[in-house]
């Protein structure tokens, strides 16, 4: 029996795997957020755990209050040393893009908190540029009645909406498209803080699986396509990623 520890066998081959691919995808969710100090959604203190239990959310953090963390900065390494090729990001903090991941990089699929879109032309403003208060002229989601007195795109003049994607709205139709087209090309997929839970988004794993790519998960919960990783990993991203990271500083 090695005397090497399990982890550090998994973390090896991992290493291995990351080494051997020739385009690698990471793929994201809120559970890579959680060390920040945002709570997840169906971890074991998530957001729709808590509700479905009587619990307000426990952190309470608003996304202004936090910054990236070590597996966020471990992303940007494999980002850095030419590892990662595409990211495909549940996430709406903006903690990938304050990490320095390249925008042109990166598809945030469900929207980014500091971003509004047109809903015509779909150009993608912050709130700064737009000078929209949400104070004044509300959230701007898609599902809300347009205020008169809401800034319009600086483009085309069209409505103005929240770019975060809510439950029923329409996915973002440039990020999905170009998440098929990186997950299509992947032949290795990394899979961090998700419990792959909700359709499109959790689709691409198993998108990427079918077209030959192999799954590697690193996530503290069950998911649902733990059966269809190479390596399941059980343990928290902020740990696990550096080692990684460090580890193919050292081989490549
Ligand atoms: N390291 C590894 N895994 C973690 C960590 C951590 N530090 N913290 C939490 N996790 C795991 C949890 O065990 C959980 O299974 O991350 C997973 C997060 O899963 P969800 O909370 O379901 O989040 P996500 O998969 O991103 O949800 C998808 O659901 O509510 C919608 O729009 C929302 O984008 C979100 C989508």
């Amino acid at each position: 029996m090695s005397d090497i520890p399990q982890i550090e066998r998994e973390v090896d081959k991992i290493v291995e795997m990351i080494k051997d691919s020739t385009y690698l995808v990471v793929f994201t969710g809120a559970g890579i957020s959680t060390e920040s100090g945002l709570s997840d959604f169906r971890g074991k203190d998530g957001i729709w755990t808590r509700k479905e239990k009587g619990l307000p959310p426990k952190h309470g953090k608003h996304f202004d209050e936090v910054k990236p963390n070590k597996a966020h900065y471990a992303i940007k390494e494999l980002q850095d040393m030419g590892l990662m090729k595409y990211l495909i990001s549940q996430n709406v903090d903006n903690l990938h893009l304050e990490s320095g991941i390249d925008s042109s990089l990166v598809a945030e699929l469900h929207g980014n908190y500091k971003l509004m879109k047109c809903f015509e032309c779909d150009e993608r403003f912050t709130s700064v540029e737009l000078k929209w208060d949400r104070e004044i002229h509300g959230r701007g989601f898609r599902t809300e009645p347009q205020q008169a007195n809401q800034p319009v795109c600086l483009e085309c003049g069209g409505r103005i909406i929240s770019s975060v994607v809510n439950f029923n709205d329409p996915m973002p139709e440039k990020e999905m498209k170009i998440s098929k087209d990186h997950a299509a090309k992947c032949d290795l997929m990394l899979v961090i803080g998700s419990s792959l839970s909700v359709q499109p988004a959790s689709n691409f794993p198993r998108k990427a699986k079918k077209n030959g790519a192999k799954l590697i998960i690193i996530n503290i919960d069950p998911t649902t396509q733990d059966d269809l990783a190479s390596i399941r990993i059980t343990n928290k991203a902020g740990d696990i990623l550096p080692q990684i990271v460090e580890k193919l500083k050292k081989v490549l």
